[in-house]
């Protein structure tokens, strides 16, 4: 049986930990980082998700901002509110809820951001240093994912890593992370071709699809670390739904080497490296 690697356990200790560096500032007399969410619209997923990084945000002792507007709201006046959020001086990192409302071109709002702010690491300023390998704000669920793969082998030198999705938000930063942990990356998508072959080379498998279960037993090398990042929707029997993730867990989790479950896995590392990344903004803004 693999390894479970247990993101939900992995993320407490990581917010443990910013609660302590935030907590020593205000002791120290400094004002606490800061982070403003700005969510568009009612849908519910999205609600879910700003509603529960206000509530981490708050439990870590940092001050918290939340900007909830009307789906009806125009692209100036959400251009408008993020300048001002650029130059508030207590706000550290800015994150837009995406995706945003049709009629709203979710590039011009990134890079509407100030990139030392821009804590979901979006922004092409933050996307070119963390490709050149400078100091960068990258973005939280790759992070995640590189930390929680860590925990299952220390030193993720040499592996072989193959990656199924090309995002710019997962697929893509989460090549570049592991290509700095100085593994061989395959970004693998749509049009590869023999997807069961490829993946069954890798010694770690990032799974970044959105298709529930996609990949399963012949996918996996043995041994293999699998990282999950999917979060899919789907019915249950007696009427209700459930999370599953790309990866088919049953199949799959006798044979990987270790292997994160879905939900409580790469989900709760995306919110915990958010507030890590607003701890490092707040450093590098001079807080
Ligand atoms: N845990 C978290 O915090 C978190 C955060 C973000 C996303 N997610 C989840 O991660 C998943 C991926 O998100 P995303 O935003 O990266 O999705 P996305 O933008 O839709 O990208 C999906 C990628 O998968 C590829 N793909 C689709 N079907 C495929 C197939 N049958 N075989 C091989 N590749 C295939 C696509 O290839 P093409 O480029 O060729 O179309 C694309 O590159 C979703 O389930 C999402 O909910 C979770």
């Amino acid at each position: 049986m693999a390894m479970i690697l247990d993101g939900k356990a992995l993320a407490a200790e990581l917010r443990a930990d910013i609660t302590a560096r935030v907590s020593a500032l205000r002791e120290a007399g400094r004002r606490a980082p800061g982070l403003a969410v700005v969510l568009l619209g009612d849908d519910p997923a999205s609600a879910v998700y700003v509603g529960s990084k206000v509530k981490q945000t708050e439990a870590a002792g940092m001050h918290s901002v939340a900007h909830v507007l009307p789906g009806s709201t125009t692209e100036s006046e959400l251009l408008q509110l993020v300048a001002q959020l650029n130059a508030d001086p207590f706000v550290d990192g800015i994150l837009v809820q995406l995706p945003l409302p049709k009629g709203i071109d979710s590039l011009r709002v990134i890079e509407a951001i100030d990139p030392a702010k821009d804590v979901d690491g979006f922004h092409p300023v933050n996307v070119g240093r963390l490709s050149i390998g400078l100091p960068a704000l990258v973005p939280c669920t790759p992070r995640g994912c590189v930390m929680l793969a860590k925990r299952a082998r220390a030193d993720l030198t040499g592996l072989h890593a193959v990656i199924v999705g090309r995002s710019n938000i997962v697929g893509k930063p989460m090549a570049q992370l592991l290509l700095a942990e100085n593994c061989t990356v395959t970004i693998a998508h749509s049009r590869t071709r023999d997807l069961p072959a490829l993946c069954r080379e890798a010694d770690i498998l990032v799974a970044a699809i959105g298709r529930p279960r996609a990949l399963g037993k012949e996918h996996v090398k043995p041994g293999a670390i699998v990282i999950d990042v999917g979060i899919n929707r789907v019915p249950k029997a007696d009427g209700g739904s459930r999370l599953v993730g790309d990866v088919d867990y049953d199949a799959v989790v006798g044979v990987a080497g270790a292997i994160t479950p879905v939900p409580g896995g790469v989900g709760p590392m995306t919110i915990a490296c958010l507030l890590d990344n607003t701890v490092t903004a707040y450093r590098r803004r001079g807080g």
